[in-house]
């Protein structure tokens, strides 16, 4: 792992949201780097820009203005299949709803990654039942969503975003839906993924989550505080 380099640089980033005739300025000229291997988090008020800000790292949308460059590679010269490409093989996501599909069981929800990545059944099966065994949920492989509590289904979710082995995992409020002492369980498995060289970035409202993270990114207003 190529420790301090850059893997997220973006440079005067601007979004616009046009509301009739208001224009929301959802981020307003953000410039951030981020190395590999870093844990971060991203903390700041309702509608600062948090969730903006990381579906832009994430590839699930696209600036107004400014640039942004995975691993050095400028976002604004790909075309949406090449952007689906890396959100698929090199980031992997985490929100505070988990957003597991119900009606799988929780093995094929692990799998749904590797299926969009083309990776053979047999294949697919053992991937995802390492990843789970690595979230702590290897008993619970043929349960569905609804039969485990929300510190499993999030744990679930952490085992769907890493089953690619991405090198980039972007966690939006993932203790948000979760007690303080199943929120400790997450960050303590986020704080393994970082030791094994992931580079995460956690946005929490938590100041106690943010603490836990060696940087802190404070947004307001769709800037960045310094
Ligand atoms: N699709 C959209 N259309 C219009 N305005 C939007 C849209 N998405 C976000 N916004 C606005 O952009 C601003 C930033 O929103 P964002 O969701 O990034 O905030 P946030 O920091 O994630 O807030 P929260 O902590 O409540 O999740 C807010 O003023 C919001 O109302
Ligand atoms: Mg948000």
């Amino acid at each position: 792992m190529d420790v301090n380099k850059v893997i997220i640089e973006l440079e005067n980033v601007r979004k616009e949201y046009h509301m009739g005739d208001n224009i929301v300025n959802a981020l307003d000229g953000f410039s951030l780097q981020i190395n590999s291997g870093e844990l971060t988090s991203i903390i700041g008020p309702s509608g600062s820009g948090k969730s903006t800000l990381m579906n832009i790292i994430g590839c699930l949308d696209r600036p107004t203005s400014g640039s942004v460059f995975l691993e050095g590679n400028d976002i604004s010269l790909m075309n949406d299949k090449q952007l689906s490409r890396i959100r698929n093989h090199s980031i992997g996501f985490v929100f505070q709803q988990f957003n597991l599909l119900p009606r799988l069981s929780i093995l094929e929800n692990v799998e749904t990654p590797l299926m969009y990545a083309g990776v053979k059944a047999s294949k697919r099966k053992k991937m995802a039942e390492d990843a789970l065994n690595k979230v702590g949920l290897g008993e619970r492989i043929s349960h569905k969503p609804t039969e485990l509590s929300g510190g499993q289904k999030q744990r679930a979710a952490i085992a769907r975003a890493i089953v690619t082995s991405p090198s980039l995992i972007l966690a939006d409020e993932p203790t948000g839906a979760l007690d303080t002492a199943t929120g400790e369980i997450i960050m303590n498995l986020f704080h393994q993924l970082n030791n094994e060289g992931r580079t995460i970035v956690i946005v929490t409202h938590d100041m106690e989550v943010s603490e836990k993270c060696e940087r802190i990114i404070r947004v307001r207003d769709g800037r960045m505080e310094v």
